[in-house]
């Protein structure tokens, strides 16, 4: 099936958000080490932001490493931030190349030193790009967000700068990390689980979820398009009822 064919380009989400999960189990299914099946999903990172890009997506997130992945085995957590940082140095021209603007959201900060030097470098190179936005979540979670803003908020309002009582979801969703971002309207997750595993808690209050059986490093271009198509088939009421959506 050509899934391509199939999207709507006027209709397309503005924002797709994924979680890529199951490089371990399909690094074990070829009973290789967890790191080769974290190699070879940079391989899907890389059609998966294309796609996007050539299709006219606005934003595109994508859930690289989250809090809880730091209690992982040490020799996998290092191996990841290698590979984070060698991908955003090697990807850069890509992304200069399809105009690709990178952002990151999440504990940068509490990243190892190269890797934060690596993602900062390429925030600043590609960060005049007009196309499509590369978000990626790293040392992230949708808990920690919320929480840093409820912080944010709090000190506007014992600075005097903002009342309690005025506080509206825009002064919160202004305090998050996705500041600026429309929400998602897609969420995407690869290997058959159906969680949401602490992302983007408060922006997925109206995404579409959409769960696929494939393991991260086989999802690939027609993957991602036959997501689209699917998102393009639902009905989004938003609280309403079908006769009131035109
Ligand atoms: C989930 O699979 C995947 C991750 C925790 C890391 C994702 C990282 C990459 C694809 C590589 C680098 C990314 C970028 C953006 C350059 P898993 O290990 O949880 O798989 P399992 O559930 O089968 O164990």
């Amino acid at each position: 099936m050509d899934w391509k064919t199939k999207i709507d380009t006027k209709r397309l989400p503005r924002h797709i958000a994924v979680i890529m999960d199951g490089n371990g189990r399909w690094a074990k299914e070829q009973g290789k080490p967890r790191v080769f099946g974290h190699r070879s999903g940079v391989k899907s990172v890389r059609e998966i932001t294309e796609a996007a890009a050539e299709l006219g997506v606005e934003y595109l997130t994508l859930y690289a490493f989250s809090t809880e992945n730091w209690s992982r085995p040490k020799l996998e957590v290092s191996a990841l931030m290698r590979l984070l940082v060698e991908t955003v140095y090697q990807e850069t021209n890509t992304l200069m190349e399809n105009n690709i603007r990178l952002r990151a959201i999440g504990e940068i900060d509490k990243l190892p030193k190269a890797t934060c030097q690596a993602l900062l470098e390429g925030i600043e190179k590609t960060k005049a790009n007009t196309g499509t936005t590369l978000v990626l979540a790293l040392n992230y979670s949708g808990k920690w967000d919320i929480t840093q803003a409820t912080r944010h908020l709090a000190a506007e309002v014992a600075a005097g700068r903002l009342r309690s009582e005025d506080i509206t979801d825009s002064h919160v969703a202004a305090a998050l990390s996705t500041q600026g971002m429309p929400d998602p309207e897609l969420l995407i997750r690869t290997s058959g689980e159906a969680r949401i595993s602490n992302f983007l808690l408060w922006q997925l209050a109206y995404a579409e979820l959409y769960f696929s059986p494939v393991f991260w490093p086989d999802f690939r271009k027609a993957n991602f398009y036959q997501a689209i198509v699917d998102f393009q088939h639902r009905e989004r009421r938003f609280g309403k009822i079908s006769e009131q959506i035109v």
